[in-house]
């Protein structure tokens, strides 16, 4: 059980904040969380105590960098049950993503090979694969969706020749919250050598991930969506493949030896992807915000935010202007629109109310083509929300047609 009053406490953002006069509800975590005092604070702490680069310097300082920026490494290698040299540093999921694209799949795919999508991917999982299929003249096929907006496995199978060469797919949908059966996809896949590559950017902040259960390949998540700071991410990648992928940053720090004949010798993995100073602050940031949900549990994290989406559900059902698209998936984000008001217009009523949504597309660009809509309004809810922000949001939702749809009458 979660102790919602002591963790509201902890967030500065949920201290009496206002939006438009309005107390703030704040439904937009799938787009960034809030942080606690305590990332906050060990940000701080960095740059008021022990300001100094990583893996360079001689002196207790720097060493104390060191020390704390690698420690992180082990945090987020136990977070998803990986070894250190696994994890690679990158600036979010887009960064890891693009890496695995740029590094591994230009240097390893070949003309005519395949790789499979689906619709409801996040731009950074498909404009990256976009440019490496024009390329390298590669084939992009998208998998269908079933009518929870998962993967529909069966259909997946029937797409997978000896040319499919990669699967990239989310965990969680960011703007359905589907869950993509990702342990039996990456069995399936690896019967045919396909490596399986998947964006937990909407999975890793809100349920337990385990990369060696599922057996997936490679996996990308950012720091600023579990509480974390932005500007910090991760790239899980097994470490043979990690060895087959190439550096996109050369420079200081991910070099063993270079000559003037032009030789150079690059460190292992992870370090030669981590060129140049890295974002040291950021990482020590992130390495509190996985200690921070781990305190708390992640099993109750993920199901306080079930009990949360259940409730809203439940609530919104009973009104007769709201059209939701996701109601039986099993995480915290409800996709809907007001009926007759156009989603943006949405979230401005919903602005004007205090209340943070989202609405549009959600950089998921191809999904309103499988929902039939030109976007929706997403509130996304993490740990710290509570039953009395759903009341407050639903009876908002109650007359946003009042407001809005007059002159579609
Ligand atoms: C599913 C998914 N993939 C990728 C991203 C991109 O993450 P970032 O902007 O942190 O790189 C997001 C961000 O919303 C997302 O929801």
């Amino acid at each position: 059980m979660l102790d919602i009053n002591k963790i509201r406490k902890e967030f500065p953002m949920l201290d009496n904040k206002t939006m438009q006069d309005h107390p703030l509800v704040y439904f937009d975590n799938a787009a960034t969380s809030l942080k606690p005092s305590c990332v906050i604070e060990a940000m701080n702490d960095y740059y008021y105590n022990f300001n100094s680069n990583v893996h360079r310097g001689d002196y207790d300082l720097a060493a104390k960098a060191d020390k704390t920026y690698e420690s992180t490494r082990e945090i987020v290698a136990k977070f998803i049950n990986c070894s250190n040299n696994e994890v690679v540093f990158t600036s979010g999921t887009t960064q890891s993503l693009n890496l695995v694209a740029f590094g591994y799949a230009l240097n390893n795919l070949k003309e005519n090979d395949e790789i499979i999508l689906n619709e409801a991917e996040h731009a950074s999982n498909i404009l990256p694969w976009y440019e490496i299929a024009n390329k390298l003249k590669l084939k992009i096929v998208f998998a269908p969706l079933n009518s929870l907006g998962e993967v529909d496995i069966s259909s997946l199978e029937k797409l997978i020749n000896e040319k499919t060469k990669i699967i990239s797919i989310a965990y969680v949908s960011n703007v359905l919250g589907s869950t993509n059966d990702i342990k039996t996809i990456t069995k399936i896949a690896h019967n045919h050598n396909i490596v399986v590559v998947v964006d937990a950017a909407q999975a890793v902040p809100h349920k337990k991930v385990d990369v060696k259960d599922l057996d997936c390949d490679f996996l990308a998540f950012s720091g600023h969506k579990l509480c974390g700071p932005t500007g910090i991410g991760v790239l899980y990648g097994k470490y043979d493949l990690l060895c087959k992928t190439s550096s996109m940053q050369l420079g200081g720090g991910m070099n063993a030896k270079f000559d003037s004949c032009q030789n150079m010798l690059l460190k292992k993995p992870p370090y030669k992807f981590e060129g140049g100073t890295p974002a040291i602050a950021e990482v020590i940031g992130l390495a509190q915000a996985i200690n921070y949900l781990n305190n708390i549990g992640m099993d109750d994290i993920e199901s306080y935010e079930k009990e949360l989406k259940h409730y809203a559900i439940n609530k919104l059902k009973e009104l007769d202007n709201i059209e939701i698209y996701n109601e039986n998936n099993d995480s915290g984000i409800i996709a809907f629109n007001i009926k007759n008001v156009f989603c943006q217009d949405a979230g401005s009523y919903f602005n004007s109310q205090g209340i943070a949504v989202r609405s549009g597309h959600h950089c998921a660009k191809l999904l309103p083509n499988f929902l039939n809509v030109i976007g929706t309004v997403r509130a996304s809810l993490y740990f710290y929300n509570t039953k009395e922000e759903i009341d407050r949001f639903v009876e908002v939702c109650k007359h946003g047609g009042d407001f809005l749809d007059a002159f579609f009458k």
